[in-house]
């Protein structure tokens, strides 16, 4: 069923095109590229999706109510980058985003990429786990072209929403030949990050998305993205990653450090079946001392233990505060804990071997 776009956004694109038409003839920047690329939406909820009750209302609103249809009418500047058309993947707020709904979107995207009508996929998805679909899907995506990931922080109703902006620069990005190659993307902001590194930084504003030591790629500035870096960890094509056939992941669960630790959420954790625990310690990855003989024991079980770092930046020692070689343990290096939970369930659908596993968490 065809939703009415909300009025927000109908005044929005209202007011761009008028801008645009008062802009357009001043300059190439503004220029429609010669052959459009082919580039398919896949919605699946969010804020960017999201209704509130009045032009003021930022918090409170109803996330993933406006259908796929509806955020393209409402941004007639698309079709000036790139032929589009859209896909309701899933409506839901990301917070529940889960591994079954990750299985869907990568299958649904690798069987678009692997057609020759499409040039780039762009993906409108919920803030709050942005990155993490992001990085599972620049693990897993077998193709060089664009894949794009979007959000927005204020709903489709507010004033200066920040989606209508923020679709048009991720569909300019995925339509562009300096995207190909680059792994999975993330426009927010006027800003291009890499899924590997970029994270949700503040609750609520609208530059919530950081790179913050590694750095972003680049900005999107005059209709073209420009490119400064690039990560230099494997992604996409280059993974050994196939999920093509699974239809479920390894239970992978993350315990969270903090002073006074006991080791009652791994217990219950392991007890409840993880084959993998991301330990998010504090500092450099560090255990308190209750905790030693819990993960020694969990790892006596066959279980995983990756240790990361609640700290957010930076690379988690291997053999720094603990000696990883005699626990067999494996360490994070710079992913976060909800980020190396991911490359932990990949890497435990391929091997159990915790020498290959650390390899993966130094490749990827
Ligand atoms: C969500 O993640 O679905 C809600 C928050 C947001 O999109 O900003």
């Amino acid at each position: 069923m065809q939703h009415i776009p909300p009025a927000r956004w109908i005044s929005a694109a209202v007011t761009a095109l008028l801008l645009a038409a008062v802009r357009l003839p001043a300059g190439a920047a503004d220029a429609a590229p010669a052959h459009l690329a082919n580039v398919t939406i896949l919605a699946t909820g969010g804020t960017i999706a999201g209704t509130g009750a009045s032009s003021t209302t930022t918090i409170g609103y109803t996330s993933a109510t406006v259908g796929v249809q509806s955020l393209i009418q409402a941004v007639p500047e698309l079709a000036k980058v790139a032929h589009v058309s859209g896909e309701q993947v899933m409506q839901i707020a990301s917070e529940s985003m889960d591994n079954a709904h990750w299985l869907t979107l990568a299958k649904r995207v690798n069987a678009l990429l692997a057609q020759d009508n499409v040039d780039g996929i762009v993906i409108t998805h919920g803030t709050d786990t942005l990155e993490e679909t992001a990085y599972f899907l620049d693990l897993v995506v077998k193709s060089r072209k664009p894949v794009v990931l979007v959000g927005a922080m204020r709903p489709s109703t507010a004033l200066s929403a920040d989606g209508p902006i923020n679709l048009y620069n991720a569909v300019l990005l995925a339509a562009s030949p300096e995207a190909v190659g680059k792994g999975v993307l993330v426009a927010m902001n006027d800003q291009i990050h890499a899924a590997r590194e970029v994270s949700k930084t503040n609750t609520s504003t609208p530059d919530t998305f950081k790179t913050t030591e590694l750095g972003m790629l680049g900005y999107i500035q005059g209709n073209h993205p420009f490119f400064y870096r690039q990560s230099t960890r494997k992604n996409t094509a280059d993974t050994v990653f196939d999920i093509s056939r699974l239809d479920a992941l390894p239970q992978v669960d993350i315990v969270y450090g903090y002073a006074n630790m006991q080791p009652t959420a791994l217990n219950a954790l392991v007890a409840a079946g993880a084959k993998g625990i991301i330990h998010a310690g504090v500092g450099d990855g560090s255990l308190a001392a209750p905790m030693v003989p819990a993960l020694t024991a969990a790892r006596q079980q066959g279980v995983v233990i990756v240790r990361a770092s609640r700290v957010g930046q930076g690379i988690v020692a291997r053999n720094g505060e603990a000696n990883d070689d005699a626990l067999d343990f494996v360490v994070a290096d710079t992913l976060n804990a909800q980020k190396a939970r991911i490359l932990l369930m990949l890497a435990l659908t391929k091997t159990a071997d915790s020498k290959e596993i650390q390899r993966m968490f130094y490749t990827y």
